[in-house]
């Protein structure tokens, strides 16, 4: 049933590039226009809406704060996100034009739902984005746009996160074409680069041996810190969280941008810093930025572990390990950069002699608060 894997954690890691493509499948057309009618929002529900606001636990959370930058990016509608049990309990603005985004893999999750309920009593519209056919969440709200990743079983997420992120950029494009905003070069370069992503991911499961080599290495380290910048920040904070959750290390993801203002303390002889470096391309003060973080964080003896772009000689220098990802457009790198840090965790887990599959204190599906 582990499909010759040793946990079903591996096995999902394994399965990303078909759960990616299943997610698309049939949802883009030969001319590259997007295809939702299965999601029955009507259009003037997306083409009113003025505000989108995502609500999600956990790891979806870090899909939506992901999402946020694609959304705002592509489709100029502002866009905010928060953790369904925060937005549950206070007295959030909505309204009829506020699309509620909800995203949960197995669509009964306790706060999510809530949130939704909430949402809903204000008049907003509800979105669902979800894996389980059927599930509360996706029946209690008004549209359902499903992620097609299969059964995910090890307690920590992994695939779901992948299709969570190709879905909310489908419905930022799709979003965008119904608008008649951005539908540029750009938007199609980005469609384009969504079609082959799953190959992307194939190529990075394929160099992940020294990434578990680096893992073992690391087994006996009290904390690991991520850092990232854009849609950086976001994979530092789930690459952290599976850390935690699996490895029971201490870890703590940060925006590269707030190091001098508080985190570089911590910042001591040898404390392993993962940093996930963005594109050179295009966005090269994000990247400059970043690497003079690397820079300020190695003078002070960390132990740097540098996620970069195939091609960027920048960061050389200054990467004690260095770990390659394809080149993708910037707002998709984190289907690519992602992968690493769930493979380390794995790793890192097993070598800390940790249940990899049913993590100590947590369930898989998250019915109370
Ligand atoms: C982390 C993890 C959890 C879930 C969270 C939300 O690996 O699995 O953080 O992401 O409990 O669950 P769903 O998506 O089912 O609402």
């Amino acid at each position: 049933e582990k499909g010759g894997h040793d946990h079903f954690m591996l096995k999902e890691i394994a399965e990303q590039p078909k759960a990616v493509a299943d997610t698309l499948l049939g949802r883009i057309d030969a001319s590259g226009r997007l295809t939702l009618d299965e999601v029955r929002i009507p259009a003037e529900v997306l083409r009113e809406a003025d505000k989108i606001v995502i609500v999600a636990c956990g790891t979806a959370f870090h899909a939506g704060l992901i999402a946020k930058y694609a959304i705002e990016h592509w489709t100029r509608i502002p866009c905010e996100v928060e953790l369904a049990s925060e937005f549950r309990y206070r007295d959030p603005i909505l309204g009829a034009r506020t699309l509620v985004v909800a995203i949960s893999q197995s669509g009964e999750t306790m706060d999510t739902l809530m949130a939704l309920r909430h949402a809903r009593e204000q008049g907003a519209k509800v979105l669902a984005v979800c894996n389980t056919n059927g599930s509360t969440i996706p029946r209690e709200s008004d549209a359902v746009l499903y992620t097609h990743a299969g059964p995910e079983i090890a307690v920590a997420s992994t695939k779901a996160f992948l299709t969570q992120l190709v879905a909310c950029y489908l419905l930022a494009l799709y979003l965008g074409q119904v608008r008649g905003t951005k539908w540029g070069d750009e938007v199609r370069a980005v469609v384009r680069e969504l079609a082959r992503i799953g190959e992307e991911v194939e190529r990075v499961l394929e160099t992940m041996e020294p990434v578990r080599t680096l893992a073992r290495s690391l087994a006996d380290k009290d904390t690991i810190l991520f850092l990232g910048r854009h849609v950086g920040h976001p994979v530092a904070l789930e690459g952290a969280l599976k850390l935690k959750e699996l490895a029971y290390m201490h870890a703590e993801g940060f925006a590269a941008g707030e190091l001098k203002h508080g985190p570089i303390a911590l910042v001591e002889e040898d404390l392993p810093v993962v940093v996930v470096v963005p594109s050179p391309k295009g966005r090269s003060v994000l990247h400059d930025k970043i690497v003079s973080n690397i820079q300020e964080i190695r003078a002070r003896g960390a132990r740097t572990i540098v996620i970069a772009e195939e091609g960027d000689e920048t960061v050389v220098p200054f990467a004690d390990h260095l770990v390659r990802i394809p080149a993708t457009p910037t707002l998709l790198q984190p289907l690519v950069a992602t992968v690493p840090l769930q493979v380390f965790a794995c790793e890192l887990a097993t070598a800390r002699g940790n249940e990899v599959d049913q993590p100590r204190n947590l369930a898989k599906s998250v019915t109370v608060e």
